[in-house]
């Protein structure tokens, strides 16, 4: 569900048309619906709110503080896994006690200061962490609040570079590990292990890797309770996987939660989520224009101006991302978003950016309708680990940030210029 919706012929964000903002901002750009994201938030929420969870945003797969301060208003919690993203979490007016710190890699810099600040907990990936973190709090005289990440050994039956869950990726303890790591750090003096942290993986498109992960975790918990240990908290993580093809691929959070509420309905301790995508990954586009066509061998090729450095994921992970023109002629106007819908009197085409890499694709054999010079693209389902992972590869500046509210739409990240580029730079004489 979105609000980028075909009026008159052309595509709007909520009340504005796409056309006038790449217009008015140039091209590339993200933009994004505020009533999709909140849409989405609220959807999470609601459909928890029988086991009062708490709702973690995980900034990473997109941390405009714009966006981070609409979710903190709705009293959204966050997710986050650097000193940078918890710099955001809190410039965003995100509460501390809210804020859940994960990360492989965390330096002592990065645990004293979130000590500093509050936060809620931290997630732990392995013995040599807790140690650090229990060390580090008795040099500053406090005591820190950590879950131990499990791995739960379930397949998400996802990409592999975004599995997490199964043994022997580099993350969590395994969760037959788990009990002898709970024991041996039982009384540490300045580290209270409460909690149990999951993350299977992400995209997840089924709902059964979530149960069985979900049983493991509790079956761990009524042990870890049996022999004494108190267990406050089970964190479930994110993953739960969006439209990026077409509608109906994937489930909406409510059916999730359909399955997921009834086996944690009763249980003596709080259910935390770490939701990113989801929330963010409807909520927003990125517009494009054509800037040449050309032939390769038999192959259409369709030039864009936004790029692998925009836009990584479809050269990463192989990922598909719906696009279409957001001023189709009047055959190929879709007459419902939520609908699949072919091109009609179409072409097969890979569409490439600027980048000098064969890799820079958003595309490849995809069926579209013709475009030409000139022509503005949506790439939709952009809104999660698209500008977050964008980069100035080729040194192209970074694309704007808009966020649409109604009729009104606001920069909330100017164009990157090539002074931005070079900033850092110290060029010795
Ligand atoms: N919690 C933890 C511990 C995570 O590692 C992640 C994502 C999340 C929550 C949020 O997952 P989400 O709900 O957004 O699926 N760059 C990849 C995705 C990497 C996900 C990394 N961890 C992509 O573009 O598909």
């Amino acid at each position: 569900m979105d609000y980028f919706r075909y009026q008159n012929g052309q595509l709007y964000c909520e009340g504005v048309p796409a056309e006038r903002i790449a217009a008015e901002v140039g091209t590339p750009a993200y933009v994004y619906s505020k009533a999709t994201l909140l849409h989405h938030y609220r959807q999470v929420a609601e459909a928890f709110a029988p086991i009062h969870a708490t709702i973690c945003y995980s900034i990473k797969s997109n941390g405009n503080i714009n966006l981070l301060k609409v979710l903190a208003a709705e009293g959204c919690g966050f997710d986050v896994t650097s000193g940078g993203e918890l710099y955001r979490a809190l410039q965003a007016g995100g509460e501390a006690q809210k804020i859940i710190y994960a990360g492989m890699g965390k330096t002592d810099e990065e645990i004293r200061h979130a000590i500093e600040v509050g936060i809620a907990a931290f997630n732990i990936e392995s013995e040599a962490e807790i140690e650090n973190i229990d060390r580090i709090a008795g040099q500053m005289g406090k005591t820190a609040v950590g879950a131990i990440r499990v791995n739960p050994d379930v397949d998400p039956k996802t990409h592999i570079k975004t599995t997490t869950g199964k043994k022997e990726t580099k993350f969590g303890v395994d969760i037959e590990r788990a009990e002898r790591v709970f024991e041996q750090y039982r009384s540490l003096k300045n580290l209270r292990i409460g909690g149990i942290h999951l993350h299977i993986g992400s995209p997840v498109y089924e709902i059964q890797p979530y149960i069985d992960a979900v049983k493991k975790a509790t079956d761990l918990i009524d042990r870890l309770t049996a022999r004494g240990h108190k267990i406050e908290w089970l964190d479930l993580g994110g993953g739960f996987a969006v439209n990026y093809e077409r509608p109906g691929q994937a489930h909406p959070v409510t059916e999730h939660a359909k399955a997921l509420v009834p086996m944690l309905k009763d249980k003596p301790y709080r259910i935390a989520l770490e939701p990113g995508r989801y929330i963010s990954g409807n909520s927003g586009i990125l517009l494009t224009r054509v800037l040449y066509r050309k032939m390769g061998g038999q192959k259409k090729f369709v030039i864009i101006d936004a790029g692998m450095n925009d836009l990584i994921r479809p050269t990463l992970y192989e990922s598909y991302h719906h696009i279409w023109p957001v001023s189709p002629d009047a055959a190929n106007v879709p007459p419902q978003r939520d609908k699949a819908f072919e091109p009609r009197n179409g072409e097969i085409v890979d569409v490439v950016g600027p980048v000098c890499e064969s890799g820079d694709y958003l595309a490849q054999n995809r069926p579209l309708p013709v475009t030409k010079r000139g022509d503005l693209l949506a790439v939709f389902t952009a809104g999660a680990y698209g500008f977050a992972m964008s980069s100035n590869y080729n040194n192209r500046p970074r694309p704007p940030e808009i966020l649409v509210d109604g009729d009104n739409y606001t920069i909330i990240r100017r164009r990157e210029t090539f002074e931005d580029l070079v900033g850092p730079e110290r060029v010795v004489k």
